[in-house]
């Protein structure tokens, strides 16, 4: 599998036969069932200390992050960071997809440390490996009802994640942590609960749009890089929205129908803060509201408000 030699990733993607894949739980999360077949092998996956995790639940800027990392580990280097496309240059751990797509062990393998090593686990199914040899990590959390809508979005779109039915049902089942990746709660608090002891970078998306200069200087910093101001102005040009949604190797036109059906939606679909109010009526934001205040209950996670 290669982007120049071989087989490429969009060829392998088209060769595969896709599905709606359900979902099985592994330790009582949901995860397709292709990832949960695999598991135990992801679990076992031991980093190098140099490797570099961004960890994020599905829909919370992860692309976008990935981008910027590349960018910065480059030196502002566009044209070294359209080598291949994103799942290819930094390697998505526990995805498993019918043959011959390669899984993300499968990419990692054939990768040199450092790698940028990308994860929607939760926090305890996150292989110990990681911790032990004390990896880096970036996480990003995004407002619940924004991450929600573009999930939904998502869900609609690519072919191989379960269906999401209608908005008002998908809403219980985000609730319920029912989900692909399991709740969003337990994601945002397990991670922000450990971020000191681990020395996890802890982003928000919102953050991100407000001042992403300011975001990409604190990933800079945290990742021991020092680009130089021209350099860090380019990085924030070639990452922002418009640009990416243009860039064939981070908008994920490489991933072909049937599998993402961008006629229902793009994966680069609005990148905007607060859409979620496009999609949620009053009534389903208030009852929102309510059981967020009690899943988020004790934890003082600086989300931008909910409403
Ligand atoms: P929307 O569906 O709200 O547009 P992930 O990469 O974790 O799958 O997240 C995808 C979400 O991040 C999508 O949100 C996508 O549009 C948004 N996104 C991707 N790149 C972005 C960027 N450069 N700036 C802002 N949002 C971005």
């Amino acid at each position: 599998m290669s982007e120049s030699g071989g087989m490429s990733y969009k060829e392998a993607i088209e060769k595969a036969t896709m599905t709606r894949f359900p979902l099985i739980p592994v330790r009582g999360v949901p995860l397709m069932n292709l990832i949960a077949d695999n598991f135990d092998s992801v679990w076992d996956f031991c980093p190098d200390p140099s490797d570099l995790l961004i960890a994020t639940y599905p829909k919370a800027g992860t692309t976008w992050t990935q981008e910027i990392v590349d960018l910065l580990i480059h030196n502002g280097d566009a044209e070294a960071c359209k080598r291949a496309p994103t799942p290819i240059r930094s390697p998505f751990l526990e995805i498993v997809s019918p043959p011959p797509v390669p899984s993300g062990l499968d990419l990692l393998k054939t990768m040199d440390p450092p790698r940028v090593i990308k994860t929607h686990l939760p926090f305890q199914l996150v292989p110990p490996g990681f911790w032990e040899n004390k990896c880096k990590t970036i996480y990003v959390a995004r407002n619940a009802k924004d991450n929600l809508v573009s999930y939904y979005h998502f869900d609609l779109m690519n072919k191989t994640q379960p269906e999401p039915g209608p908005f008002d049902g998908y809403i219980t089942k985000f609730m319920r942590g029912e989900l692909s990746w399991g709740s969003w709660y337990d994601h945002v608090k397990d991670f922000w609960e450990e971020r000191e002891k681990r020395n996890i970078l802890y982003l928000f998306y919102e953050d991100m749009k407000e001042n992403p200069r300011r975001e990409v200087e604190r990933i800079m910093r945290y990742l021991d890089l020092s680009c130089s101001d021209e350099v860090i102005d380019r990085i924030v040009d070639l990452t922002s929205f418009k640009k990416m949604k243009d860039n064939p190797m981070a908008n994920y036109s490489c991933v072909p129908l049937p599998v993402f059906d961008t006629s229902i939606s793009p994966f680069m679909r609005k990148g905007e803060v607060g859409d979620w109010k496009n999609h949620f009526t009053p009534e389903q934001s208030k009852m929102f509201d309510e059981d967020y205040e009690k899943q988020m209950k004790g934890f003082n996670i600086p989300f931008r408000t909910l409403i």
